[in-house]
């Protein structure tokens, strides 16, 4: 069977409001697909990591130190996930080799190490599984030419080069709790592997699927 991976973004899992129905449905997805893919799902820390990472900052916490409470909250998010589904392990690894060793139609995990995000652990687990696919699900709809939240005619890219990314965003690690649609280090893995990257909104479970399955979808292609 083949593999894909699927990082997806702690805002997509619990925004402000916790959508239990919005999570059953997610996982009844990530269920069915298992059907047909091994699934590696990375689960993200969204807004609750931020809150911690930026409490540590506060109290002049370390970058390390505040990376770890992101790590932290992504394994918390990653162990709600995972109890959603009944095929999947129940203890959330904390490397990739761990994640390699289980044998689940579907594992689940979160964070590892700082100085990146839960994108460059999908990367990683992309590379070391010979993955189809990498999914990055996160909360807006693809990558757009400019910041979408600012200007009003900011155009969704259907494509993008991985060079161009690379060019814009380089391939170096910023802050704690940076949130952009991918990591920068991700970049670097996905360019070097050549790992064919979807971007999609995980809110949208129609388009989800699509790009998990391969199927045209509403969001940007990485090219690579
Ligand atoms: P996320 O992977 O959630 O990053 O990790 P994000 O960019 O905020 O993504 P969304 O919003 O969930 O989509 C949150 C923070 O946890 C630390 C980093 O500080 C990151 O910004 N972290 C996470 C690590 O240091 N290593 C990891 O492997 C994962």
């Amino acid at each position: 069977m083949k593999t894909v991976v699927v990082s997806i973004g702690g805002s997509v899992v619990l925004s402000q409001e916790a959508d239990e129905l919005f999570l059953r449905n997610l996982a009844a997805l990530f269920k069915k697909i298992s059907n047909n893919y091994k699934l590696f799902v990375i689960v993200g820390g969204g807004t609750i990591a931020r809150r911690y990472i930026q409490l540590g900052r506060d109290l002049g916490f370390d970058e390390d130190t505040l990376d770890l409470l992101g790590i932290d909250v992504t394994r918390v998010n990653a162990r709600i996930i995972t109890n959603l589904l009944d095929i999947s392990n129940k203890e959330i690894p904390h490397t990739t080799s761990d994640a390699l060793k289980l044998n689940f139609p579907i594992v689940v995990m979160g964070g590892t190490d700082p100085k990146h995000s839960t994108d460059l652990v999908g990367a990683e687990l992309a590379e070391k599984t010979h993955a189809i696919r990498f999914v990055n699900a996160t909360n807006v709809d693809g990558i757009y030419d400019k910041d979408p939240n600012i200007y009003k005619d900011a155009k969704q890219l259907k494509e993008i080069s991985i060079d161009k990314l690379i060019a814009h965003y380089g391939t170096t690690w910023g802050t704690a709790g940076k949130n952009i649609f991918m990591d920068e280090p991700a970049l670097d893995v996905i360019k070097n592997a050549k790992i064919s990257t979807f971007i999609v909104n995980g809110k949208r479970l129609d388009q989800l699927e699509k790009a998990i399955r391969g199927q045209p979808f509403d969001g940007t292609t990485i090219l690579v």
